[in-house]
Formats: structure tokens, sequence, C-alpha cells
């Protein structure tokens, strides 16, 4: 069931605690799973996340007041051009452990829309909240690794790497990706086993954006 709301009356926030069982939901929904799943962050990882970077977690909300989408970041200093390392791995569990606050990266550790309320803007709008947050803190940008989430559709015709190549080059639509690659975002590589997400053949693209107004500070 799609909802329709008008973009322009959605509003970003910072996440709260209250928000955590709407955003377990929420990453539990988009990423085809259910409501209980292990690995949608729940309240006691909000909890933490909150206590270690809280002006960092995002959560779109209606007019009447519904969390329908969240953006959870940390701060790095290891810079995209490093080795990738797996999702949990590189954040150091659901609980963003491996928060720097004195990164100076952004760094995407999860994002979902409702899937009732996708496709109308809110994903855009979680990213320009994000965009203006890392010119806030004077970062020198933004990065992440997209989950192929439409390999799917491809995966008896091609190998993962094959596809991200084709998405990159513009001949394949990937939902996340592409969508990514259009906010301004730039495909740096193909990073394989990033994420247990049979939907992306557990695969996906490190992504950067560069803060065009970064100053660096001496
Ligand atoms: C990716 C996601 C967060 C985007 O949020 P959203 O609110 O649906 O996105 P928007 O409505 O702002 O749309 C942004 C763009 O994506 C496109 N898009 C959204 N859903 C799409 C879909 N299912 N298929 C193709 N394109 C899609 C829109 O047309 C729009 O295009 P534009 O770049 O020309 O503006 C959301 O679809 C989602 O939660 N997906 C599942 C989880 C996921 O993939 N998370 C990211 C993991 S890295």
């Amino acid at each position: 069931m799609t909802i329709k709301t008008n973009p322009s009356l959605i509003s970003v926030r910072n996440t709260r605690l209250e928000d955590s069982e709407a955003i377990h939901e929420i990453v539990a929904l988009a990423f085809g799973g259910e409501v209980g799943e292990p690995m949608a962050m729940s309240r006691p990882h909000i909890q933490q996340q909150l206590r270690r970077f809280r002006e960092g977690q995002f959560v779109a909300v209606t007019p009447q007041g519904r969390v329908v989408g969240t953006a959870t970041t940390m701060r790095t200093n290891k810079p995209p051009t490093a080795t990738p390392q797996p999702w949990l791995k590189m954040i150091g569990g659901l609980e963003l452990n491996n928060h720097d606050p004195n990164g100076q990266w952004l760094y995407g550790a999860e994002f979902a829309v409702h899937p009732s309320f996708q496709g109308m803007g809110i994903g855009r709008t979680l990213y320009e909240a994000r965009f203006q947050f890392v010119k806030q803190l004077n970062l020198r940008g933004f990065y992440a690794v997209g989950m192929l989430m439409g390999y799917h559709r491809y995966q008896h015709r091609m190998s993962v790497a094959e596809y991200a190549d084709k998405v990159v080059k513009h001949e394949i639509e990937d939902p996340t990706v592409s969508m990514q690659m259009r906010r301004g975002f730039k495909a740096l590589r193909f990073v394989d086993y990033y994420n247990d997400e049979p939907l992306a053949g557990n695969a996906g693209m490190l992504i950067v954006w560069h803060n065009p107004d970064y100053r660096p500070m001496y």
C-alpha cells in the first residue's frame, strides 16, 4: 500500500529515543524483513547511537507526527579511499562503537524509508539534511556503501560485479545506487560481501560526496 503525502510537508529532525519502535519497523520492512528482525536496529542500539552522536541521527516525519524515514550516521577519520570493510565491522555494531567524534568524514550507517512512503521524495529530503549537516560541521564529505538493491532482477543474467559496472555506466538503473549518483555521489568502487542482503547479491557500491564548502582547519 502506498500512502500519498506531499514531500514539502515532510520535516526532518534529530532522532529521539521514543522513535525507536518506528525506526525498527521502517528498517525491517524496507529491507524486505519483518518486525523483530535482529539486524534492524532497535531501542537499545538507538539509545547508544544517541549517546554517542545524537546530532548525526535523523528521522523524516509527516505533519501528523508519524516517523516514515530514518538515516543513521557516524563520523570517521578513515578516508573513503581506504580498503572498505563489511558494514558491521565498519560501524562497530549497531551501537556505532566506531563513531569518532573528531572524524573528518560522515559515514552513512543506515538509511531507509517506510515502504508505504517510498518514491515520494522523502529519501531526497533526508539526503539534503545530511549534506547540510556535513557543511555545518565543515567535514570533508559524506560516504557510504549503497547496496545494489536491484541486482536480484538480473541475477540470472550476470554477476553482481557486472551489474555494478552497468549501474555506474548508467546502462542499468538501480533503485538505490542510481538514485545516490543523481544526488551528487561519485561511485568509487564495488564492494563485494558488504552486508547480508540477498536482493543486492550481498554487494554494494562505495559512493562519496565531497563537501564543496570544506575549509581546511590549521
Ligand atoms: C533508497 C530509499 C531510502 C529511497 O527513499 P525514497 O523516499 O523512496 O526516495 P525518493 O522518493 O526521495 O526518491 C529518490 C529517487 O529514487 C527513485 N526511486 C525511489 N524508489 C525507487 C524504486 N523502487 N525504483 C527505482 N527508483 C526509485 C526516485 O524516482 C527518485 O529519483 P530521482 O533521483 O530522479 O529524484 C528507499 O527506497 C528505501 O528505503 N529502500 C530500501 C532500503 C535501501 O535500499 N536503503 C539504502 C541502503 S544503502
